[in-house]
């Protein structure tokens, strides 16, 4: 079942920037999806069709469901978005209340909404936070809150912008970890090629509002000469494997 299905989606600022041409790509359920590409190149923007944030010309269609100005809801509650800043989603007085938010909105019980944010925060390695204010946290801290703030609301597909940027090694590590125990569909947009190897089963190619390329990871992130054309470098556990073969022969 296609899980995410974007057909000739262009998009314009409305300072006049043009940031998608055409895109077109579909995500099957189950699968997770990168983006990568040069700075500038969409992936963000794209990012924020996915649940209705911004509406260009073209089709996009979430579970197989067409996004209209009548379902956004509906689909916002299928497709949790975490921003590539968590100051961007978090914005209330404690963790508590930036996990709530959403569930008492739906009109979720309170002694629903207290286990569910407990659960949330325990899965995301969050427990005992629950009372902090967001904004003391650690950057490592508010990413794991964020990612909790959709999971919270039982997304079907998670949408990541950059989730492991301005993260320390083993902060990284971890955080790609609870990403891949995620059994949902995902699409991440990132210039973490190690985490698109790590993570992801095919790759998107995005330049200047365009998809330049779409494939398997392993042929894809392979591919010195594509990605180079497009800013890009082979992740390290590619360059190692081919290093390798060069000595074996
Ligand atoms: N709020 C905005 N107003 C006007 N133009 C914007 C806005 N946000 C992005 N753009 C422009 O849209 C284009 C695509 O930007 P976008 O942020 O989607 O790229 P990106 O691939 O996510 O880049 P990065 O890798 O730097 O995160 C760029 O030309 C950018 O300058
Ligand atoms: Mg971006």
């Amino acid at each position: 079942m296609t899980a995410i299905k974007v057909e000739n989606l262009s998009y314009s600022y409305p300072d006049g920037s043009q940031a998608l041409r055409g895109v077109s790509l579909e995500v099957v359920r189950g699968e997770t999806l990168g983006l990568l590409g040069p700075n500038g190149a969409g992936k963000s923007t794209l990012l924020l069709h996915l649940n209705g944030t911004l509406r260009g010309d073209g089709i996009v269609e979430i579970l197989g469901e067409k996004l209209t100005g009548k379902n956004l809801d509906q689909i916002r509650r299928r497709v949790g978005l975490v921003f590539e800043d968590p100051n961007d989603q978090l914005f209330m007085p404690t963790v508590f209340d930036d996990i709530a938010f959403g569930l008492l909105n739906l009109g979720r019980e309170e002694s629903v909404v207290r286990r569910l944010v407990q659960e949330t925060l325990s899965a995301v390695g969050m427990a005992d936070h629950e009372a902090h204010a967001p904004h003391r946290l650690s950057l490592g801290q508010k990413k794991r809150v964020a990612l909790a703030t959709v999971l919270a609301m039982d997304c079907t597909i998670l949408a990541l912008d950059e989730p492991t940027g301005g993260l320390d090694p083993a902060g990284r590590e971890n955080f790609i970890e609870l990403i891949k125990a995620q059994p949902l569909t995902k699409i991440i947009a990132t210039h973490d090629m190690d985490l698109a190897w790590q993570l992801c089963d095919r790759v998107a190619i995005i330049d200047q509002g365009r998809v330049s390329a779409l494939g398997p990871s392993a042929e894809l992130l392979a591919d010195a000469q594509l990605l180079r054309a497009h800013q890009l470098r082979c992740p390290l556990g590619i360059d190692i494997l081919s290093h390798k073969s060069m000595v074996n022969l």
